[in-house]
């Protein structure tokens, strides 16, 4: 089978696609034939050598996948053999084949294509997680959505606007049209301008009650500084770390050094929460996550969950698929197929 492999740390030129032995499926595991696999943030952090929870190096990236079933390990239902589904991986899902437990894989969405089933888990279940589990948005309150235009942006505003609430959202400009058209009530270009006056003019001065935010360092502290009372930030990446070499290593530091230390006696007495969100150390919790997918998946049946993908690179292009994500040219999700 084929495989993209991140070689070492570095710029897309690391990426390499390989022939490697067709895996087995162990006991409570299938093998799934990759139709298409879900290309995330994590996964140039992690070639750009500043994601801690990576694999060693030379590996395969990938932490979901769309396929067909064609093998089945000891103690799994046998009729899930050339069965559709969609699954998380924990890595290896860039690859045409990927030997993953049985509790992390689902029915596909009969309405969805590969691409589109692809473009689920992790942007849905992180969404979810932030708004539904952990953020406990209701319809009398607002949102503000950072990087409303990204993968798990849009997954955000799906569920956002089926619970009801007002949305804001952070974007580059190019792509506030596409957002309106989404959904979006505020778009904010946060490119060009402060974001928080913004905000803070098109909520009467009040703030909103959640904000979730991946981007990190200071911008948490701006981000806790748009709470309303009883507002709770979500923080739940670093992407402005991004860079390849020396350069990322330091803007890394520099985001640690300049992040928030939150007081519980501030957060008492502001009536404010502040969490976070791994969904990758949620492998032990599988049935938690199961129960979401439950949700998410009643979601796409009643029409309010719409992955929505951007664009389709082939193995060979995955350099090219990683420089769209780098260069913020990407609505929605990336996805990439053998
Ligand atoms: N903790 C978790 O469990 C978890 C799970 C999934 C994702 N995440 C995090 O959530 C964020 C979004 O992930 P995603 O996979 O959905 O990606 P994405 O949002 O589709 O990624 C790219 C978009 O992010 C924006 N962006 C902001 N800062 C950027 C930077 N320094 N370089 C490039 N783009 C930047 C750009 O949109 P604009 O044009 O609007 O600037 C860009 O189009 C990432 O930080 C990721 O690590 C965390």
């Amino acid at each position: 089978m084929r495989q993209v492999v991140t070689t070492r740390n570095g710029g897309v030129e690391v990426l390499e696609v390989q022939n490697a032995t067709n895996p087995n499926a162990g006991s409570g595991e299938v093998v799934i034939d990759v139709r298409a696999a879900g290309l995330n943030f994590a996964d140039i952090l992690a070639r750009q050598g500043l994601y801690p929870d990576g694999p060693k190096k030379p590996c395969v990236m990938g932490y979901e996948v769309a396929g067909v079933v064609e093998k089945v390990g000891d103690g799994v239902d046998p009729t899930l053999l050339g069965q559709p589904v969609v699954a998380m991986t924990r890595f290896r899902g860039q690859a045409e084949k990927v030997a993953v437990g049985a509790n992390q894989v689902f029915a596909k969405p009969g309405g969805l294509s590969f691409e589109e089933a692809a473009a689920i888990p992790v942007n849905y279940l992180t969404a979810y997680a932030l708004l539904v589990v952990m953020g406990g948005l209701r319809k009398s309150e607002s949102v503000l959505i950072h990087n409303a235009g990204g993968g798990v942006g849009l997954a955000a505003l799906d569920i956002a606007r089926h619970i009801g609430a007002t949305t804001y959202g952070t974007a580059s400009l190019g792509k506030h049209a596409f957002l309106r058209a989404r959904g979006l009530d505020h778009p904010i270009d946060y490119r060009n301008q402060d974001w928080l006056p913004v905000l803070k003019q098109l909520t009467n001065d009040r703030g909103v009650e959640l904000v979730i935010d991946p981007i990190g360092g200071a911008h948490w502290k701006k981000s806790y500084e748009a709470l309303r009372t009883t507002g709770r930030l979500g923080v739940f990446g670093v992407s402005t770390a991004s860079a390849n070499g020396l350069k990322g290593k330091l803007k890394l530091v520099k985001a640690a050094l300049q992040m928030p230390r939150f007081h519980p006696l501030g957060l008492l007495n502001k009536n404010r929460g502040v969490f976070g969100l791994n969904l990758g150390h949620m492998w032990h919790e599988s049935e938690k996550v199961a129960e979401w997918v439950q949700a998410i998946m009643t979601g796409v049946s009643e029409g309010w969950i719409r992955p929505y993908v951007d664009k389709t690179f082939a193995f060979e292009q995955a350099g090219e698929a990683h420089s769209y994500l780098e260069l913020r040219k990407n609505k929605g999700k990336v996805v990439l197929v053998p």
